[in-house]
């Protein structure tokens, strides 16, 4: 396996890494996985997490097993063990059946590392892509807001949301990025904030609860998220807490764009309600952790609800940033993501 460097994953001379992000920005340290379970144990932690990260991931690691030698019997009971890890992204499972597609070949071995190696470039690709076509749609002098973590930590590339904001500050656009903290595990306040400061970008820390009054104030001029999941009708889900911006969006009338590559279409979901959205661990709601500790606040049997993701409804949604272009609320409805059957 040939060397490949991103920002939350990297290969040096065969072997796997990845950045814990649960530690970040604290600390940065690069953990080695090497067998399926720590695989799967990292993406469930969201060691590894971001819906295009955990799919390539994934799949270095399948390529990394069959580089030391391990059956193809063993590496596709292997892929479904890892396509469990985690159910909204499907990136995940595309690339993992990609890869499943590469095990069928005679030099499986061989045909699983060159698989794994062009997943991640078509990543970084896909990455530029949306980034070119999402920075043409922002005026200099913008304040923008964002949710959860869409940067490089979350893909192979510059990211999606992130890599169209980053792209737009590169242009030379004077933009302002209002970044939400991400409730229940920050990962804009952790991860998107620390890849802002990386990246020079001009932004601001808010908790969630904030939007609205910046909205109502016009301090928002368009909103930029990422996607796990796009239905077929252009309903999506991504981390819990988008559909209310969706929807504090609409009240407001500012733009809504939802920026993810083609390989986070699944047209196998007629629309968001066939979704399947992760519940997570009720002590992420009780409390909070990282690098700094653990701190408990709600009673330490508080019952808790706590899903990873929500859908936004296509109504809701001003533009699909995709890889191949911007497309209008008319175009989803006309059916233009059908081309990615
Ligand atoms: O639970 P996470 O941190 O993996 O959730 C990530 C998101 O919701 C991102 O917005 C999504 O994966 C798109 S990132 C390129």
């Amino acid at each position: 396996m040939k060397n490949l460097t991103a920002l939350s994953l990297k290969t040096i001379q065969g072997e796997l890494y990845v950045l814990d992000q649960t530690l970040l920005p604290q600390q940065q340290k690069w953990l080695p996985c090497q067998t399926v379970t720590d695989m799967v144990a990292m993406i469930k932690a969201l060691q590894l997490r971001g819906a295009p990260a955990i799919g390539i991931g994934a799949s270095l690691l399948l390529a990394y097993r069959a580089s030391m030698g391990d059956s193809r019997e063993q590496l596709l009971l292997d892929a479904e063990v890892l396509r469990a890890a985690r159910p909204t992204a499907v990136n995940l499972m595309n690339n993992l059946d990609s890869m499943i597609a590469a095990l069928q070949q005679a030099d499986f071995k061989t045909a699983a590392i060159d698989c794994a190696g062009q997943l991640f470039a078509q990543d970084v690709q896909l990455c530029l892509n949306m980034a070119h076509h999402g920075a043409a749609l922002v005026q200099d002098g913008e304040q923008l807001l964002t949710h959860c973590n869409t940067g490089g930590l979350a893909t192979a590339g510059v990211g999606t949301a992130l890599g169209v904001v980053n792209l737009a500050h590169q242009q030379g656009k004077n933009i302002r990025l209002w970044v939400d903290e991400t409730r229940p595990l920050l990962q804009g306040g952790r991860l998107t904030a620390w890849e802002c400061r990386q990246l020079g970008i001009p932004y601001q820390l808010i908790c969630d609860n904030m939007a609205a009054m910046l909205m109502a104030r016009g301090q928002v001029d368009c909103i930029f998220v990422g996607s796990d999941r796009i239905a077929a009708n252009g309903d999506f889900a991504n981390k819990v807490g988008t559909y209310s911006l969706a929807v504090l969006a609409h009240y407001h009338k500012v733009p809504f764009y939802v920026v993810a590559p083609h390989t986070t279409v699944d047209l196998a979901c007629a629309d968001g309600s066939a979704i399947p959205i992760e519940q997570r661990h009720a002590d992420e709601v009780r409390g909070v952790s990282g690098a700094f500790g653990t701190a408990i606040w709600a009673p330490e049997d508080a019952a808790v609800f706590n899903p990873a993701f929500d859908v936004t409804p296509a109504a809701l949604v001003t533009g699909w940033v995709l890889d191949t272009g911007v497309y209008s609320q008319a175009d989803i409805a006309a059916g233009v993501l059908k081309q990615f059957a």
